[in-house]
């Protein structure tokens, strides 16, 4: 039987409600399938912080080095850890360690779930660079809490960062319809996001089956609304990706339907499969929090580990599901509503 180790990190807030939601949908899928995931949870969160002073233990990185993938629910619980210390312990240095540099977010709208726009017929891949640009985390501040203080944040893109985030884009929109838009802010910030409009040009050199085009963030952002259908794949770095995704979670009715992927394409350390909707501290223990995004994102591990067939029967399940208009009202179905029905739908 093949079988699969799977690092899971509920988190906190809503985390662990979707997690143990898509937890028991993937292990129907793989029942079926006659596949093994073995999972091993690991508590690391902001409570975890709160009696240990560490979001995870000091060799965290390590431990999770030795799994097939890892599933994490949503990290945050701002009331008592600031958000700047709860991420920078645990979500962000996994995506740079374990070199996850695409972060691969779908948006379109499920059966039965109604977005903000008249459009409908949209299918967009966004591919977020997600080791390095606007949060590489170099910067510094001085005369703290003088008049005088300077707070210093700098950007870093290198080469290599940039040419394999835009090759990951090309080789996406080669696979699907063949279009890519490309996101800087070249009219404004002329040496970052020149260099990366210099970088697509000379890929597309190398793709002449992709039609790529190169936009301003602003003005994707406009288009992500008002002609949503015009877009295939879209490429952006680390901040831009972040913006624009929330805005492809609005479109497709919101954040309880945006999954995401943390992939290290080298396979050279696990990828991170988590939703793009954070701890929701609002209605965390109402057990109303929608687990599709985060089933999703299970389903998008699997295809990760080469399981496609069984991804796509989650798919298919999750989709009977909202066709029949379970999970597509926010607070009318509890969680665990949802993912019987899911789990129904598979069987
Ligand atoms: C996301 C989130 C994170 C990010 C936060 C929680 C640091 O907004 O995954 O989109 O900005 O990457
Ligand atoms: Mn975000």
């Amino acid at each position: 039987m093949k079988s699969y180790s799977i690092a899971l990190i509920p988190g906190d807030g809503i985390g662990p409600d979707v997690t143990a939601a898509a937890w028991s949908v993937l292990q129907t899928a793989a029942k079926h399938a006659g596949l093994a995931l073995a999972g091993t949870e690991f508590p690391w969160s902001c409570k975890f912080y709160r009696d240990s002073g560490r979001m995870m233990p000091e060799d965290g990185i390590e431990t999770l080095r030795g799994f097939d993938a890892i599933l994490l629910g949503a990290v945050g619980w701002p009331a008592e850890v600031p958000d700047s210390v709860s991420l920078h312990g645990l979500l962000l240095p996994i995506r740079k360690a374990f070199v996850q540099y695409a972060n691969i977010r779908p948006h379109r709208l499920l059966p039965g779930v109604t977005g903000p726009l008249r459009a409908e017929n949209f299918d967009i891949l966004c591919i977020r660079e997600n080791t390095e640009g606007e949060y590489s985390g170099a910067g510094g501040r001085v005369h703290q809490g003088t008049l005088d203080e300077v707070a210093v944040e700098t950007s870093i893109f290198t080469r290599a960062g940039v040419e394999r985030i835009l090759r990951f884009g090309f080789e996406q929109a080669r696979a699907r319809r063949g279009r890519l838009a490309s996101v800087t802010k070249s009219n404004a910030q002329k040496y970052s996001m020149v260099f990366w409009d210099e970088i697509t040009r000379k890929l597309a050199a190398e793709y002449p089956d992709v039609a790529v085009t190169s936009y301003h963030v602003d003005a994707l952002a406009a288009r992500m609304i008002m002609a949503p259908e015009t877009l295939d794949v879209v490429v952006a770095s680390n901040l831009f990706g972040d913006i624009l995704t929330d805005i492809g979670a609005a479109i497709q009715g919101g954040l309880g339907y945006a999954a995401s992927a943390n992939i290290n394409p080298d396979r050279s350390a696990p990828s991170m499969f988590e939703p793009v909707h954070g701890s929701a501290p609002d209605i965390a223990h109402l057990g109303i929090a929608n687990p599709i995004a985060t089933i999703w994102s299970g389903a998008m591990m699997l295809e990760h580990l080469g399981e496609t067939a069984t991804a796509g029967r989650i798919m298919k399940a999750v989709e009977a599901t909202t066709a029949r208009g379970i999970g597509t009202t926010p607070g009318k179905d509890r969680t665990e509503a949802i993912t019987a029905a899911v789990i129904a739908a598979l069987n």
